[in-house]
């Protein structure tokens, strides 16, 4: 098929390569002229394993190509995917002026018997006002398919994510544009839930808030388990064992970010409230996010003083999870500006981040290359992002580094035992703190 899609960010880009890789003709559509020089040499503009690999073989086969705009590849579309970003409006409504923009081109320049894909994620009923907006605004006379087929992949495991994703939802009024979309996913061989517009787009809302749910549910338990002496880690593993549970997003921790999860809850509260619904649940959910990261800040002025001002602190991780250069709502923004406010300071570290991180931190913020770097010297450590070097960093060399071996892991990176085998202070979320002093 000839496939072109708007928007080379996250979905679209990874979306294209994948459907490339599946032998289709994919062109690639961005307005950003310097992001689509780049993608043209095989660089992406983002850290995500696999990718660049992917769209270079792609590119050699000439099976992917992009473009500053649509001219060409819309009118020899047969699918014409709608990948742009959804961002959060100041009143937590998703913008959809991108998405509203892509449509209109598209309107205009697709051929007959095309089909115009929404994939990203928009509130329930979008589909149905694109669907005016090109057959009565526009005018345009031969019909236009219009149909909604969500993305769920995660940064940092995209590509798998996509090739071998848990479903496929494919949301059309009509049964011959279903099976058109399931042929084009045809060699991921995935299982299909085959449904109408809007239910599909819900789908993309009810899980991502969902697994925020289970997210925040997890760091309600964590918080009630430090107070009462339980272990959150051993809570999750115990709940996560039954199936209906299941043992995924059940990490306690400094909350979720990301450009998903707080741009979606908040965005559905929203779809809700259109329709009179107080969504006080997903409300609730957001609620304890945010709390997460107040509650991390209080703990570490609880054992410092209540004026950090003095005090070396060294941040691992800033990316808002391992594996990705995503700055967008990471815990570590919050943190590490309530932190300098208390007169902290603060020396970072992060595999990949740090060039995005920089402008996104305090000015003062020093930036260290390796973790010893960072944590020479310091008064405390904070763990805020669960990177493989971090998580494999011995705990006996903070004993090494540091001025004094106080941590506080945002991310329960460590056991119990092995903070206290390494003697050093060791505070995390939901479990009891480690001290030699306690001991
Ligand atoms: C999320 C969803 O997982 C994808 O299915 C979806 O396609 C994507 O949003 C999207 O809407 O585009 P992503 O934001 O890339 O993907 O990252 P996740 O791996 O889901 O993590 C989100 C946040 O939750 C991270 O900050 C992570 O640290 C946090 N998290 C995750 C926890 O705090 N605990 C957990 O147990 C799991």
């Amino acid at each position: 098929m000839n496939i072109a899609i708007a928007g080379c960010g996250y979905v679209g880009l990874v979306t294209g390569v994948c459907l490339a890789e599946a032998g289709h003709h994919v062109a690639c559509i961005d307005i950003d002229r310097q992001k689509v020089i780049q993608l043209k040499k095989g660089s992406p503009p983002m850290y995500e394993p696999g990718l660049k690999e992917l769209l270079n073989r792609n590119l050699e086969q000439g099976r992917i190509h992009f473009h500053t705009n649509g001219a060409t590849a819309y009118p020899r579309a047969d699918v014409l995917m709608i990948a742009v970003g959804t961002p959060q409006q100041a009143d937590g409504q998703a913008d959809l002026q991108y998405v509203f923009q892509a449509a209109k081109e598209m309107g205009t320049k697709a051929k007959t018997g095309a089909i115009l894909v929404v994939k990203s994620t928009v509130p329930v009923g979008t589909g149905d006002q694109i669907d005016q907006l090109i057959h009565q605004e526009l005018e345009r006379k031969e019909p236009l398919s219009i149909a909604s087929n969500p993305e769920f992949l995660r940064e940092g495991s995209a590509i798998s994510d996509t090739l071998r994703a848990d479903r496929l939802v494919i949301g059309a009024e009509t049964k011959i544009v279903l099976d058109q979309l399931e042929e084009m996913y045809a060699d991921f061989h995935l299982p299909v839930v085959r449904t109408d517009r809007k239910s599909a787009e819900m789908i993309k809302y009810a899980s991502n808030a969902f697994l925020a749910t289970k997210i925040s549910f997890m760091n309600e338990i964590a918080s009630i388990c430090e107070k009462t002496g339980a272990d959150v880690e051993w809570v999750a593993q115990g709940m996560g064992l039954d199936q209906r549970i299941g043992s995924s997003f059940l990490r306690a921790g400094i909350g979720y970010g990301g450009s998903c999860f707080p741009k979606d809850t908040n965005a559905l509260v929203q779809i809700a409230g259109h329709v009179s619904h107080d969504f006080e649940l997903l409300k609730a959910v957001i609620k304890v996010n945010n709390e997460q990261r107040s509650g991390f800040i209080r703990s570490i002025q609880d054992r410092l003083g209540a004026n950090l001002e003095g005090k070396k602190i060294a941040l691992l991780g800033l990316s808002f999870k391992p594996n990705t250069d995503d700055m967008r709502e990471a815990p570590s923004v919050p943190i590490a500006h309530a932190l300098h406010q208390l007169g902290a300071k603060l020396v970072a570290y992060d595999p990949v981040a740090t060039r995005h991180a920089a402008r996104k931190l305090p000015d003062q913020v020093l930036f260290a290359q390796t973790i010893e770097e960072a944590i020479k010297g310091a008064d405390a450590v904070c763990i805020l992002t669960e990177w493989a070097d971090i998580q494999s960093f011995p705990l006996s060399a903070y004993q090494d580094f540091m001025r004094q071996p106080i941590i506080f892991d945002g991310r329960n990176c460590h056991t119990l035992e092995a903070a206290a085998l390494a003697e050093v202070e060791y505070h995390s979320i939901g479990r009891r703190p480690v001290s030699p002093i306690y001991m």
